[in-house]
């Protein structure tokens, strides 16, 4: 501090002892406003700046607009180096017109020795275009870029810095080049930090507030928020009809591709909602989505420190990272997909029995008494029944294909058993529009991680696969509404950083194309006579022994394979409802089937009669904190903590100043 007050100081007298009128600004010297000391009069000489030599032009003069005196002065400032890194800050997008613009400011053309200014209307479609990309990575829009002060008009006389960008084209292609729809989201592809990760979300959300909301369902043994992004046209509301869908990430600290690409998902939907994209739109107007990224953030900390620290020991030949465990766990080393009650053994235990059941099954009070209950898998566990979700995966890595359950063997002594579930076809069908979606998870010319899954389509049951007990979608499927898949999202558990972007364009398409798929098969009311919805009605479809329950408004989804299907509603009290259905291949939107249920008459036949699902269910918290999520956002909870964005060490480091101006003020 008084190291920078002394340099002040001298400036201070320094200006005072030599310029005769007054001090002069950046710009203004040069324009004759002020008048400069003789040994600083503007003089041509030759572009030698490296990252401007494909100006148009071939002279340039200092000092330059913003008042840099010499080259070496330019070289060394924040200004050039960020011209020299505006690419891949912004991902490519942008480039090289903001490079050119800069340049145009930094190393101004010379005529006759004297400055001539770049055109504004070029600057100012630049930044129509362009100013997203840095409100994306928490830029401001430079100062040095400023169209009004640092740009003149055409009377002026200006120059188009950008004129060796466009050979024959026209002022009216350029307008036409610059227009809004043009500009696609940016993303950054690099890990976050589980402080970067929550205020990435919640920042997300705060930019498509009419859309999106963080909430938070628990904590992890060591204290981090279990922090959910949550998309739908009415935030923190299920809404009557609309199905409901979960990714979840990270379950595995040490399989960390998946919370990355959960990230870029919500920053895509949240700026592509914005932009109009109608994909998207369609998506989120008609679907609840709920991210996530990280279901244990503790084991990813671990996994993350042993990635950086990058001892030999933890990469193969190709610079792979192999650590293999660390981090695998919680905080408590639970294998968090192991640490679900086992409803599988009991579903296989009742295979014989007339009223055998594959849903709703009830979690045994020994699962309590048992092994510990990892509070990441008890907040999961809440989670999934408290929202009435429909479809749902869980991103893992280590191999490349998608799983479906059964996970648990149905023989204790096989452990690569084929072991379907009722539901095999529907199953298949969803496990294949992830992997058909997929850059590369059915081409023959993908490396295999160990086994060759393409001749399979990517796809495997997976107990066939390997089989585990207590895993989280054998509870999805048994305990709730929800089918759950398990997608392994490649080889590297913990990919090198410069490979994410092409991870993420390699699952994007099948991860919007999965969530799309909550909208097959068939959904529907369940009504009494005067029109009010059936909570828990039962809908059973014949020759499939899994029912569904419909949800407090007595709305209900059914996913289905296409073809025809008998469908019954049935509920407590009421005379049962059977219809036939038929769904077509190529259905775009759930087929809506409705069932209006008569009450029963009093002499009721013992086979209109459903056997209602066991009251243990609502036993299933022995700890009493069940809660609804009626959540209030993380972000209403606290204050946040303002963090400087990744690229800040980066400048500040660089060029040793703290240069404020191009943090964004939110
Ligand atoms: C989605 O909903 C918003 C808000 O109601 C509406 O403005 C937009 O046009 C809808 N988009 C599509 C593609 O349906
Ligand atoms: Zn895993």
């Amino acid at each position: 501090m008084a190291v920078k007050a002394v340099l002040f100081l001298n400036a201070l007298i320094a200006s005072i002892w030599c310029a005769p009128s007054r001090r002069c600004e950046p710009g203004e010297e040069i324009l004759g406003w002020c008048k400069p000391p003789v040994e600083h009069k503007p003089k041509c000489s030759e572009v030698v700046l490296g990252s401007c030599d494909d100006m148009p032009y071939t002279h340039t003069v200092f000092p330059n607009l913003v008042g840099q005196r010499h080259r070496e002065d330019v070289e060394a400032s924040v200004e050039y180096l960020l011209l020299s890194v505006v690419r891949s800050l912004l991902n490519g997008e942008c480039s090289p017109e903001l490079r050119m613009l800069g340049c145009s400011v930094l190393a101004p053309r010379c005529q006759d020795g004297r400055p001539t200014r770049p055109c504004r209307h070029v600057c100012e479609a630049v930044r129509r275009r362009c100013e997203h990309g840095f409100d994306t990575i928490r830029m401001a829009w430079p100062y040095f870029l400023d169209c009004d002060r640092f740009f003149v008009s055409e009377e002026e006389g200006c120059y188009d810095p950008l004129e060796g960008l466009r050979g024959e084209e026209t002022p009216e292609m350029l307008a036409a080049s610059v227009a809004p729809q043009e500009s696609a989201t940016i993303l950054q592809f690099v890990y976050h930090t589980h402080t970067q990760l929550l205020n990435t979300l919640k920042r997300t959300a705060a930019h498509c507030p009419d859309i999106a909301r963080t909430y938070t369902i628990g904590r992890s043994s060591e204290g981090k928020d279990l922090t959910v992004i949550e998309f739908s046209s009415n935030p923190g509301q299920h809404d009557i009809l609309e199905p409901e869908v979960k990714y979840v990430a990270n379950m595995h600290g040490n399989e960390a591709l998946g919370r990355e690409l959960l990230i870029y998902l919500a920053q895509y939907l949240c700026s592509e909602y914005l932009l109009g994209n109608a994909r998207v739109q369609t998506l989120v107007n008609s679907t609840r989505i709920h991210l996530l990224p990280s279901m244990n953030p503790d084991g990813y900390e671990i996994a993350s420190a042993e990635a950086q620290q990058g001892g030999d020991i933890d990469y193969d030949e190709e610079g792979r990272y192999e650590g293999f465990m660390t981090g695998r766990g919680n905080g408590q080393n639970i294998d968090l997909n192991r640490n679900f009650p086992d409803l599988t053994s009991i579903a296989y235990s009742r295979r014989r029995h007339r009223y055998y059941r594959t849903d709703h099954i009830p979690i045994p009070d020994a699962y309590w008494f048992g092994k510990t209950v990892a509070p990441e898998t008890y907040a999961v566990m809440k989670w999934i029944r408290s929202i009435p979700f429909v479809l749902s995966a869980s991103l893992h890595g280590g191999d490349l294909l998608v799983s479906y359950p059964y996970d648990l063997s149905k023989h204790p002594q096989e452990e690569n058993l084929m072991s379907p579930t009722p539901d095999e076809q529907v199953f298949k069908q969803l496990a294949r529009v992830y992997a058909d979606s997929h850059r590369t998870m059915t081409s023959h010319h993908t490396e295999p991680c160990g086994s060759d899954f393409t001749d399979r389509g990517g796809i495997i049951n997976g107990a066939q696969w390997y089989s585990i007990r207590g895993g989280m979608a054998d509870f999805n499927y048994l305990h709730t509404n929800c089918f759950e898949l398990t997608v392994e999202l490649g080889c590297d558990k913990f990919p090198p950083e410069e490979e994410l972007y092409n991870d993420w364009q390699d699952n994007k398409e099948a991860l919007l194309s999965f969530l799309e798929a909550v909208h097959r098969g068939i959904k529907g009311l369940v009504m009494d006579e005067e029109g009010r919805g059936i909570k828990g009605a039962v809908i059973s479809v014949k020759g499939i022994r899994h029912d569904i329950t419909t949800a407090e408004n007595g709305d209900y989804w059914r996913l289905l394979t296409p073809g025809i299907h008998i469908v019954t509603a049935s509920a407590r009290g009421y005379v049962r409802s059977m219809k036939k259905v038929y769904l077509p291949a190529r259905l775009q939107k759930a087929g809506r089937v409705d069932f209006t249920l008569k009450k029963a008459p009093l002499d009721l036949d013992e086979d209109d009669y459903v056997p209602a699902i066991p009251s243990t269910y609502e036993r299933f918290d022995p700890y009493n904190q069940f809660a609804r999520y009626n959540v209030r956002d993380v972000a209403e909870s606290g204050i946040e903590r303002q963090e400087n964005p990744w690229w800040w060490s980066y400048f500040a480091r660089s060029t040793g100043t703290a240069p404020n101006w191009l943090l964004k003020v939110d």
